[in-house]
């Protein structure tokens, strides 16, 4: 008799949920799918030969300490190098404000780990990034949804939610996954005024804020909130995340938490007991590509494909998509956002996009408490020009059939 397994699970094993994502991505990597589902750079433009190098150089060069056991806060180097690359626009970082994690991701599990209690609030915009919702779930954080539009949190609407004294605050400033949009400087002050008046710490996730295509630069929050501080080691409310993900390889699993050295050195603890410490031997890799300036040209690169396969999308959707539907343009990262008509169930789009062989992600579950049933999330930066256009075109007729069935559409 085999043991009945899920009466052993944790009840916080329980709030685990699977994700419409992970679910999707299982079907469409058959070769003739289009998908536009995934959250995946492009393979085309992954650095092999300079990887190759890095490697060969690491070994070569270091390769005892690159393949021994190290210290959880990370490869020193790297960390000297990241403390400095985000010192800027009046912001003072030290190695002390860095851990490496194995990607961003495990920055989001190890902060729900060392700061969400069962039912914690945490303020969210609305849509937000799916997994740290799942993540933070597991740890039983409650989500208090603000309001986006194409500039970010609606930051008015935030003071009602913060008198109710939520733990922390969680936010994508740049190129949001999932819609594409970038939080206005103007907000970005205002965000920051309002976590120093109701001192609400925030969780800043920016794996994307290197991949702007157009427009200007902005400050990110943690800089805004650092630049009013007299500490010379950044000591405030923001916990910002990286990741070498986008700019390199999400295979490489490398990224990083910034933050006040007392919450490093508390996570550090927590890390401890995940997995010791991030691959070193990745980490040398990243520093020798970051140290070198291979990485910075070959950013330069990501973001000329990216830009080119963002502008094939959005000519193609204004082509192929009918009247009453709506996209966002972002100035950079990956991912676009389309609105149907309020009463069109993006769901009911799926199956018939999954039958012409395209695939998307419903907008629904990046929307902590419902709704955003009319919405869908397209990754632009994984497929070549052709495919673009192609799954577009299908796509464009999957929308159709369901708005002509549509009781609105046919009244
Ligand atoms: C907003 C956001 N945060 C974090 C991650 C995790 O990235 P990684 O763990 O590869 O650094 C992603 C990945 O897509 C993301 O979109």
């Amino acid at each position: 008799m085999s043991l009945p397994w899920e009466q052993r699970f944790s009840k916080r094993a329980q709030h685990v949920k699977g994700s419409a994502v992970r679910e999707l991505l299982k079907i469409t990597e058959q070769p003739e799918f289009i998908s536009f589902g995934g959250g995946l750079p492009a393979p085309d433009v992954f650095p092999v030969d300079a990887v190759a190098r890095a490697a060969e150089h690491v070994l070569s060069t270091n390769a005892a300490y690159a393949l021994q056991y190290s210290t959880t806060e990370g490869y020193r180097p790297l960390r000297r190098w990241i403390a400095e690359k985000l010192s800027r626009d009046n912001l003072a970082l030290s190695e002390e404000n860095i851990l490496i994690t194995s990607g961003s991701q495990q920055a989001l599990d190890l902060i729900g780990k060392l700061l969400i209690d069962p039912d914690d609030q945490v303020v969210v915009e609305s849509p937000t990034y799916l997994a740290t919702l799942q993540c933070w779930r597991t740890y039983g954080a409650r989500f208090l949804e603000c309001p986006a539009d194409d500039d970010g949190f609606i930051t008015g609407a935030l003071p009602s939610l913060l008198v109710s004294n939520p733990k922390l605050m969680y936010s994508v400033p740049n190129f949001q996954n999932p819609r594409g949009v970038t939080l206005s400087l103007p907000r970005r002050r205002d965000l920051v005024s309002l976590l120093r008046e109701f001192d609400v710490p925030l969780i800043e996730d920016d794996p994307y804020g290197e991949l702007r295509f157009e427009g200007q630069h902005l400050p990110s929050l943690m800089a805004i909130d650092g630049s009013r501080r007299a500490h010379k080691v950044y000591n405030g409310l923001v916990i910002g995340l990286g990741s070498f993900s986008k700019v390199l390889a999400p295979g490489l699993r490398v990224g990083w938490v910034a933050a006040a050295p007392s919450v490093i050195e508390k996570l550090v603890l927590v890390k401890q007991g995940t997995d010791l410490h991030t691959a070193t031997f990745n980490q040398m890799i990243v520093h020798h590509l970051a140290e070198s300036g291979i990485m910075e040209s070959h950013r330069r690169l990501i973001i000329e494909a990216y830009r080119a396969r963002r502008d094939v999308m959005l000519e193609a959707l204004a082509r192929e998509m009918p009247q009453g539907v709506t996209w966002t343009r972002p100035q950079g990262g990956m991912f676009l956002w389309v609105t149907l008509p309020s009463d069109v169930d993006a769901a009911d789009v799926l199956p018939l996009a999954l039958e012409r062989k395209v695939a998307f992600v419903c907008g629904a579950p990046f929307h902590a408490g419902g709704g955003g049933k009319n919405t869908m999330r397209l990754n632009f930066s994984n497929a070549t020009f052709d495919k673009i256009r192609e799954g577009i075109h299908r796509l464009g007729e999957a929308v159709r059939l369901v708005l002509a069935s549509h009781p609105a559409a046919a009244a």
